[in-house]
């Protein structure tokens, strides 16, 4: 029997199998093929979903509502700003109230327990489009690019430098582990707290178990050799996560600063690796917050060099548009 994840909810890598996975990606790979040929694929008219954000976002919002018009949906966009969402009614209540009117909820907020809790309220498929602990349609459209580049991704090696845990890096690590990618963590680990790497040692120890059943391996480490040789992908976000405090900071740039990826970094890794990042990136001062950061500390590019950016290794912007083909393959296959 075929895959079939229709009435499911999305809300993070380890309630899905390797063959949901690997169904959701070459079916994003066939809307992506659509959309290129501009071949109509309005294959949900008649539906509508809502997007819930607490926080902002420029590429989950506009990947779920362009994914939801190309499939003919209807869809509403709400914000704690122009809602009663949090002020004066719970999200619980609203995610109630929204179930009886929409065919779909897409949700980015904070604890995952509250996505988790919406989906068992809803009564219709939730999304997570991304909480404090887990970013899944991120990391979709990550191995779709993945596989776009070089085919078999079985095997490949993948090293997320910097913070090297976290909403995305966590959920990298866990369908590395599913689709048997080997998985390498490169930066600062323990010590305090505020600024350096440490690890939910549950989920480690879950992905660790995951990746050997299928071939592959969790390696976590601090030296940036390490890290880099072998790799086909490099992988890095920002120090400073959505909805954490200014404050962190000082202590970031001291401590991840020798995990930026630069050119020498590139070049410890295979001759045709990659680099990606999720999005939006500190590799220039050309944001109010990349200024900010030059003028008070002194750093004009964070988590990543300009170079490497802007570089012919660098695939973030394929990255980034493959958000909209992922999407809308998880919106399609939950409720068709
Ligand atoms: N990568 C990502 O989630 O981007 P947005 O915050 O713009 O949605």
């Amino acid at each position: 029997m075929g895959v079939n994840i229709a009435g499911r909810s999305f809300l993070k890598l380890l309630d899905y199998t390797t063959e949901e996975i690997e169904y959701l990606l070459e079916l994003s790979a066939n809307f992506k093929s659509m959309k290129r040929a501009g071949v109509p694929h309005k294959y949900l008219e008649g539906k509508n979903i809502v997007l819930l954000f607490e926080k902002t976002s420029t590429r989950t919002r506009c990947a779920f509502e362009v994914g939801a018009l190309d499939l003919g949906m209807g869809v509403t966009y709400l914000d704690p700003g122009s809602s009663q969402m949090g002020k004066k009614e719970s999200i619980e209540d609203t995610a109630r109230v929204l179930g009886r009117m929409y065919d779909g909820i897409e949700y980015r907020g904070f604890e995952q327990a509250k996505v988790e809790e919406l989906a068992a309220k809803a009564g219709v498929p939730v999304w997570n489009g991304l909480t404090t602990e887990f970013h899944p349609t991120q990391v979709l459209a990550d191995i779709l690019t993945i596989r776009e580049e070089f085919g078999e991704i079985k095997g490949r090696k993948l090293t997320f430098f910097g913070k090297a845990a976290g909403n995305v890096a966590d959920s990298l690590m866990v369908i590395c582990a599913k689709l048997g990618i080997n998985y390498c963590s490169c930066g600062p680990i323990g010590g305090n707290s505020e600024g350096a790497t440490s690890y939910d040692p549950e989920l480690l120890a879950e992905c660790s178990r995951i990746a050997a059943e299928h071939g592959s391996t969790i390696t976590i480490t601090e030296d940036i050799e390490e890290g880099a040789r072998d790799a086909d992908v490099i992988y890095t976000d920002v120090w400073v996560g959505m909805g954490q405090p200014a404050e962190l900071w000082e202590s970031r740039i001291k401590l991840m600063s020798p995990y930026r990826v630069t050119a020498e970094v590139m070049s410890m890794a295979k001759p045709e690796a990659i680099f990606l990042h999720c999005l939006p990136s500190f590799h220039d001062t050309n944001t109010t917050v990349g200024a900010e950061i030059a003028e008070k500390f002194g750093v004009t590019e964070m988590e990543v060099t300009d170079e490497v950016f802007e570089s012919d290794k660098s695939r973030v912007f394929q990255e980034a548009e493959n958000r909209m083909h992922t999407i809308k393959a998880v919106t399609y296959a939950t409720l068709k």
